[in-house]
C-alpha cells in the first residue's frame, strides 16, 4: 500500500502564523505538525509515502524532511498549484499509486491512537475513520444504519445527521483515482472528498473505523493549542519519527 500525506493548503485560519510558512511545518510540542502524520504511516508500515505541497513551501519540506532514508522511507514530492480539494491528491498521485490501494492522511490531522491494524487489514473499497465530536457541522459526517453500517454522508450538514465526523484518514482501493478524475467540483468551486465516499458508498463498499481516542485536525488556534498538549503529554514517548 502506498501513503499519501497531503500538505498544501493556505492555512488562513491560523494567520499570521502561517503568512511565512506552511501550517503543517508549524511546531507541535518539539516537532513539526506533519510529523503526526508521518508518524501515523511509519507506525502502519507504509514506506513508500507522497507528499503534496504548495509551490512556494516546497523547498522548506524538502529541506526538513528529505529522502526520508533517515526513517527507513523513501518520501516522492508533487507540488498542487492550488487547494482545489482533497480528491486532487489522487489525480496529481496517479503516477506514484501506480497500481496499489491508498492510504491519505491530512497533514494537520493527529491521532493519538494507533491505527496501524485498521490500515494494515484493508481489504477493498473506502475504509475511513469517523469520530464522535460535539460540533459535527464543521466536518463530513457519517449517519449509520441500525447494524452501525455507513447508511449516508454528508459534508458539513446544515441539519443534524449524527455524531460521528470522518477524520482526515481515508484507505482506497485503486479505483480512486478514476473516481476522484470524474469528480466534479463543488458550488464552492472545490472538488469534494465526499463525493469519492458516497461513489463508494453507493457500491455499498464503505467500512467505518471508529476512532476511540483524541484526534485533532490542527487548523485553528483553538485546536493547535490541544494539539501542544496531547503531543506533549501523550504521543511524544510513543513517536517512531
Ligand atoms: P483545510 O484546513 O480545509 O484548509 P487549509 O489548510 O488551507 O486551512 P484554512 O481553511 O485555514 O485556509 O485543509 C485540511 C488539510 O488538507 C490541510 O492539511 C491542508 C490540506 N489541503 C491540501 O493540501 N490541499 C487542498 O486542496 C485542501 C482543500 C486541503
Amino acid at each position: 500500500m502506498k501513503g499519501i500525506i497531503l500538505s498544501g493548503g493556505l492555512g488562513t485560519r491560523l494567520l499570521p502564523l502561517t503568512k511565512i510558512t506552511s501550517k503543517q511545518l508549524l511546531p507541535i510540542y518539539n516537532r513539526p505538525m506533519i510529523y503526526y502524520p508521518l508518524n501515523t504511516l511509519a507506525k502502519a508500515g507504509i514506506k513508500e509515502i507522497l507528499i503534496i505541497v504548495s509551490p512556494d513551501r516546497a523547498g522548506d519540506y524538502l529541506n526538513l524532511l528529505g529522502s526520508g532514508k533517515q526513517w527507513g522511507l523513501k518520501f516522492t514530492y508533487e507540488i498542487q498549484d492550488k487547494p482545489a480539494g482533497l480528491p486532487q491528491a489522487f489525480v496529481i498521485g496517479e503516477n506514484f499509486i501506480g497500481k496499489e490501494d491508498v492510504v491519505m492522511i491530512l497533514g494537520d490531522n493527529i491521532f493519538e491512537d494507533d491505527l496501524s491494524e485498521e490500515i494494515k487489514s484493508f481489504k477493498g473499497g473506502a475504509k475511513l475513520f469517523a469520530k464522535k465530536v460535539p460540533d459535527p457541522e464543521r466536518f463530513g459526517v457519517v449517519k449509520f444504519d441500525a447494524n452501525f453500517k455507513a447508511e449516508k454522508i454528508v459534508e458539513k450538514p446544515k441539519e443534524f445527521l449524527s455524531d460521528y465526523a470522518l477524520t482526515g484518514l481515508y484507505v482506497y482501493d485503486n479505483r480512486v483515482i478514476e473516481v476522484a478524475k470524474n469528480c466534479k467540483p463543488s458550488a464552492r468551486g472545490e472538488f469534494e472528498i465526499t463525493d469519492l465516499h458516497n461513489w463508494y458508498l453507493e457500491h455499498n463498499e464503505v467500512e467505518i473505523a471508529v476512532v476511540e481516542g483524541e484526534w485533532l485536525d490542527a487548523g485553528t488556534f483553538e485546536s493547535l493549542y490541544k494539539a501542544q498538549t496531547l503531543a506533549k503529554e501523550k504521543l511524544d514517548s510513543k513517536m517512531v519519527i
